[in-house]
């Protein structure tokens, strides 16, 4: 029976090894974490993370071929195969900071299964890594090894959250590096064998290390790329009188292009788009190659502008000022069907609000109001790095933000109301009912072009949506 560990039970690790361990019944799959708080989550009824599917997939394996531990090194001296799925933050000080991935918790993991290892491993690289980690993690595990063989994979993760089982059932691909010699070709064939269980075998694709290692980083910067085209494009939308979505319907038709990611929004958030762009940005200028790394810098420098042009949209379109004036938040998270809220794009917009002496009043159906007040008093890149947090609220966050439990509260009496996540349930809304109970005349701003602006508009609101006419 096959052995598997996995470090980190995050965003990534418990839901892969949670289908791992539904799809291979023979494999026996503990997830290992640090952190006491959440592996307790893990093994009861409330999960740590908020997943469509997940609750279902946990119940029928938990206690059978999955379990979750803090345990670390018991699971992992008694694996065949290790994924490292542990978080990879920019860093926040020295040589590359604001830039380069921090690989502070991959290596203490590395160092940590060289140390309580007696038997041969394969390590799997689950976390995403400058493109030559797998070099380093060798050095450490070797140098380390007492005799012991440890063959080092790359298996980058695609899943989308909110999306995740679905993506996990059915990957668009599944892609293994490994080292082109008879050990690194045998830990491929391992590894292959446990996705075999439910991926076509068209469908898993192998690679020498770089090229997954890269390649991982290239699709979300190219994912991050079409949604800073669209955003761009939305722009020059407000100012010409073009409809930014019949543009991306039009240019999405070409089967060249193709039509998913052209959503126009307020910006892309999510814990990954960012940081990954920026560690690529870091590894193309050591690389001596200034003019790539300008080039998908410009991606991150996009999304940022789309961010501000929000807030000052906002801003001019209520007589240049909020002061004191209520604004409804409909939405925190990143996306919808999620209640992760790293990197959203509603932090800087409710920083920009608050900076202009807004009164926020916040609803999101998935994120609870402790979390929305520690995201709006942390610095940038903080909240990857849980050992500098020190989550102390500014007064200001809360005297000008309060969190209410649905969206008719937070709209009450309020100036304009701001959409910055896609909930379906924002859809459906009783927008008459909000009306009536807004400060005239009332404003929507639609962050994510979810609501009928033509309907609203028939009821009263003064509506703008991104890169639409008014
Ligand atoms: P996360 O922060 O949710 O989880 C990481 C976990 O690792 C944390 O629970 C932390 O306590 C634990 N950890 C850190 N060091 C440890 C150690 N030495 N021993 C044991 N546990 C340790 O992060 P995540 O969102 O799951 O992302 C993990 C990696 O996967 C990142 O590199 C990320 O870029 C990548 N990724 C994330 C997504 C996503 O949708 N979130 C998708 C694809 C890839
Ligand atoms: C993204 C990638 O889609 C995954 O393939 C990848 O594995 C993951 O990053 C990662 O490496 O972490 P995720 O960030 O979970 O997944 O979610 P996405 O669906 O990609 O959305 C990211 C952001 O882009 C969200 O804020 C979303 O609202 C925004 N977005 C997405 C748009 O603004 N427009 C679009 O058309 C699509």
């Amino acid at each position: 029976m096959v052995k598997i560990c996995c470090i980190g039970a995050g965003y990534v690790g418990g839901p892969t090894m949670a289908v791992i361990a539904l799809k291979c019944p023979k494999i026996e799959v503990v997830v290992v974490d640090i952190s006491v708080p959440r592996i307790t989550a893990w093994n009861s009824d409330t999960l740590p993370i908020y997943e469509p599917g997940l609750d279902d997939v946990v119940k029928q394996c938990r206690g059978k071929n999955l379990f979750f531990s803090t345990d670390v090194e018991k699971h992992v001296h008694e694996a065949d195969i290790v994924f490292v799925s542990v978080n990879t933050p920019t860093k926040t000080r020295g040589l590359g900071a604001g830039k380069a991935a921090d690989l502070t918790y991959w290596e203490s993991a590395a160092r940590m299964i060289a140390d309580v290892s007696k038997s041969d491993k394969i390590v799997v690289e689950k976390s995403t890594v400058p493109v030559k980690t797998a070099e380093a993690i060798e050095k450490i595990l070797t140098h380390n090894s007492k005799g012991i063989n440890f063959q080092i994979l790359s298996n980058p993760e695609f899943l989308a959250e909110g999306t995740a089982i679905d993506d996990l059932f059915k990957p668009d691909r599944v892609l293994i590096g490994g080292r082109e010699t008879p050990g690194g070709q045998k830990a491929i064939q391992a590894l292959k064998d446990v996705y075999a269980h439910w991926v076509p075998e068209a469908n898993i694709i192998t690679t020498n290390l770089w090229s997954a290692e890269l390649s991982k980083l290239a699709a979300n910067a190219f994912l991050a790329q079409r949604i800073s085209s669209v955003n761009a494009m939305s722009a020059l939308c407000e100012a010409t009188g073009a409809n930014v979505s019949q543009v991306a319907y039009a240019v999405g038709k070409d089967s060249r292009i193709g039509p998913k990611f052209l959503n126009a929004s307020v910006g892309f958030g999510g814990s990954c788009f960012q940081k990954d762009i920026l560690n690529l940005v870091y590894i193309c200028e050591c690389n001596g190659l200034p003019e790539v790394a300008e080039y998908w810098k410009q991606v991150i420098k996009i999304n940022d502008y789309q961010k501000s042009r929000f807030v000052n949209r906002v801003v001019a379109s209520m007589f240049n000022t909020v002061s004191n004036k209520k604004v409804a938040i409909l939405g925190f998270a990143f996306k919808k069907d999620t209640g992760d809220t790293r990197e959203t794009p509603a932090i800087d917009v409710c920083k920009g609000l608050v900076g202009d002496n807004a009164k926020l009043s916040i609803y999101d159906p998935q994120v609870q109001e402790d979390q929305i007040q520690r995201d709006l008093s942390m610095k940038k890149f903080d909240w990857d790095h849980p050992l500098h947090l020190q989550p102390m609220s500014p007064t200001s966050v809360k005297q000008q933000v309060s969190v209410t439990m649905d969206a008719y509260g937070a709209t009450k009496d309020a100036h304009a109301v701001c959409i910055l996540t896609e909930w379906d349930e924002f859809k459906t809304l009783d927008f008459q009912k909000i009306y009536d109970n807004m400060q005239k005349p009332a404003f929507v701003f639609d962050g994510r072009n979810v609501v009928n602006a033509e309907k609203l508009r028939e009821i009263g609101f003064i509506v703008y949506s991104i890169g639409k006419p008014l």
